[in-house]
């Protein structure tokens, strides 16, 4: 389970970054009083422009950014206070870490399955039931950097699982991949879904937000303006598909913040 309460996150602003956003102001609200729940057994889909404030929400969950108003709490454990015990829990993935260039995947799964305590035995087995998944057998053994886009994506993938977590934090899971990769991808998160963990993942693919996620939320200037099944939001919007939806809302909202 995920509880985001009411999450504001302020970032300051470097003298370099101001020149690069144009901005006079020296802070930058990227989420605003965002609050949202995703719940054991359901895909919660987080969709917004670019900036909107996806990848920021993803990482105060993730423990990697702290809110600088608000509370999380992933599995019944704080996210600041108790952040061990939420890393424990969780699989985060974004396109922002990059795993180390020299090693291989194999390697990398062994080392993050020995971080998270678990035994070799688990951790062989778990990484042949996933290497096998993704088909990532075949270059196992390959550095990462000679690794191609969706190589890459599956391995990484197949690493933030090693310790097989309650609750997955994907940030755009299907970036780069061929649809028949992106269709594997998303069909584990489905797998996972069935086995009653709880998935949040960002995405700017409308026909996968529509096929894929339970409930949808849509972030716009660091606000969730929307939420709720597809139906819900189809309806509340008076629209016939996701991307329609979006436009109306986009349109809406981004008016109030010009
Ligand atoms: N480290 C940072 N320092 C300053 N500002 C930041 C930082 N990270 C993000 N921002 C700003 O916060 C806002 C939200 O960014 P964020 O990366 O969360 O958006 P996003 O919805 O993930 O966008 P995208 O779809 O492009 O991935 C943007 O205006 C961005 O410029
Ligand atoms: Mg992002």
């Amino acid at each position: 389970m995920i509880k985001v309460d009411d999450l504001t996150k302020v970032y300051k602003l470097s003298k370099k970054q101001m020149i690069e956003q144009r901005t006079k102001k020296n802070m930058k609200k990227a989420v605003k009083n965002l609050s949202l729940t995703a719940k054991p057994g359901e895909i919660y889909g987080l969709l917004g422009p670019n900036g909107a404030g996806k990848t920021t929400t993803l990482r105060c969950i993730a423990t990697l950014l702290k809110p600088t108003d608000g509370n999380i709490s992933v599995c019944g454990h704080d996210t600041v206070k108790d952040s061990e015990k939420v890393r424990e829990c969780i699989s985060f993935l974004t396109n922002e870490i990059k795993l180390d260039p020299q090693f291989s995947p194999k390697y990398l799964f062994n080392f993050f399955g020995r971080l998270h305590k678990q035994d070799e035995k688990t951790i062989n087995d778990r990484r042949e039931k996933l290497f096998n998944y993704f088909g990532i057998k075949d270059f196992e053994d390959k550095k990462y950097e000679e690794l191609s886009t969706g190589m890459k994506q599956k391995a990484s993938i197949a690493v933030s699982l090693v310790h097989d977590p309650q609750v997955v934090i994907f940030d755009e899971p299907t970036n780069g991949l061929d649809i028949i990769t992106a269709r594997n991808v998303t069909d584990y998160l489905k797998l996972m879904k069935e086995e009653g963990k709880t998935v949040i993942i960002s995405t700017h693919i409308m026909s996968e937000a529509e096929k894929l996620c339970d409930r949808i939320g849509i972030i716009i200037n660091g606000a969730l303006v929307m939420e709720g099944t597809l139906k819900e939001i189809l309806t509340s919007t008076n629209t016939s598909d996701l991307e329609d939806a979006f436009f109306e809302l986009y349109q809406l909202h981004n008016k109030e913040e010009a």
